[in-house]
Formats: C-alpha cells, structure tokens, sequence
C-alpha cells in the first residue's frame, strides 16, 4: 500500500520533470527570441492608427498627415493604398503597413503580373520615401468571408515573388491581419491557440 503510494509519488515527480523542463527551456527561448526581435523593430512603445478612406468628411491627405504628427504617432495601417495619403506620408518617419483589400485577393494570387504591378504601384512608386514596412494581405478574410479564404496562401506568395523581383522582400514584409476572435482560450497569451476550423 505504502510502496504502491510512493511509487505513484515518483511517478508524478518523475513526469513532472519530464514534461516541464523540456518546456521551460522552449519558452524561455521564445521569449529570448521575442525579446530580441522587438528590441531590433522598436526600441520605444508606440501609438498606431488604423486608416480607412471610406468614410465622410476625411480630412484632406496633408491634414491627416500633419494630425498624425502632431499627436506623435509613428506608425499607421492603411485599409487600402491610398495614392495621396501614401504620397503624403513621404520623409515623415511613419511606418505604415498597407493593405490589399479582400476583393483583390483573386486578382493578385492567380497572376504573377498582377501582384508585380500591385507592388509596383503602391510600394516601388514609394519606397524608401515612404516608410512602408508591411503589406497587410486581406482584411480578416477567415471570419469575414470565409468562402475567400482559399485566395489568401496564392495572393501572400504571389506578392512575396513580386518583392523579391523588387528585391524589396528583406525591407518589407508581407502578412495577413485577422480577427482577434481566431484565437481561442486568449488569456493567459501562454495558453491560447488558433480556432482549428479556420485552418486552410
Ligand atoms: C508565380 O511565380 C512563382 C515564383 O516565381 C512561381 O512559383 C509560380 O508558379 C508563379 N505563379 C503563377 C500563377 O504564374
Ligand atoms: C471556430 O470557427 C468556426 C468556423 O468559423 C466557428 O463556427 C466556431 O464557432 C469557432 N469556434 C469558437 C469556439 O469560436
């Protein structure tokens, strides 16, 4: 009785170490690894914003511009590739991620031709004079339109060739913006993990 007890005390000793080291030390270098990586993009916390255009009473591309300064944010998202704004937020230090919208998808991730001149038009026309950083792929395509979600893998790796081409892909990274709601169980970040429905 006493030994059976013991022995199931081990056990659990014995487990716990074989299950929690290897992990600690997994964690403990994503967290090195995170830590570095947000040493090397942004040694300071910032404020970004979120663009749209489709609304009314937009203020002017040089108004906004002169907004985001003044009020010291440094970085923006832009819904789509707005020419003015995007011309506007030239030598300012503002990084900004600009993004394909969803109807483009289809377009862009079955022709080559199409991504190249979608990065043509809005990144080359630009850079470096405009600190574009990313390109945000989509706009929440998995929870918004799902039936679309099969474009997003061809419409990445079509514009990531066409950076490449450009030779622009080490400057400027190529993502995909979702819903906060794919990520299930969010709280503690440790434990949370992607809806599975949603995979590809
Ligand atoms: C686009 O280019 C990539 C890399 O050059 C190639 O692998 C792919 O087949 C091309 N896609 C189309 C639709 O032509
Ligand atoms: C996961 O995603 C599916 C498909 O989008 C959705 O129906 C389901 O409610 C989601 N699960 C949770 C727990 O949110």
């Amino acid at each position: 009785m006493v030994n059976s007890k013991l022995t199931a005390f081990l056990i659990t000793i014995v487990s716990f170490f074989f299950f929690t080291v290897p992990s600690t030390a997994k964690s403990s270098t994503l967290v090195q690894q995170i830590k570095r990586q947000t040493q090397e993009q942004d040694k300071e916390l910032f404020v970004g914003v979120n663009i749209g255009t489709d609304v009314s009473n937009l203020l002017s591309a040089k108004d906004l511009v002169s907004f985001l300064q003044v009020q010291k944010i440094s970085h923006v998202r832009l819904y789509d590739a707005n020419p003015d704004i995007l011309k506007a937020l030239e030598n300012t230090e503002i990084s900004v991620i600009i993004s394909v919208p969803n109807n483009q998808l289809l377009a862009i991730g079955s022709s080559n031709t199409t991504a190249a001149s979608w990065i043509n038009r809005n990144i080359v026309a630009y850079y470096p004079d405009t600190l574009i950083t990313h390109v945000g792929v989509g706009d929440e395509v998995l929870t918004s339109v799902p039936s679309s979600a099969p474009l997003l893998l061809p419409a990445i790796q079509s514009l990531y060739s066409a950076l490449v081409a450009a030779n622009l892909h080490t400057q400027i990274k190529v993502s995909t913006p979702h819903a906060t709601s794919i990520v299930l169980d969010a709280f503690p970040p440790s434990q949370a993990y992607f809806n599975q429905s949603s995979k590809a």
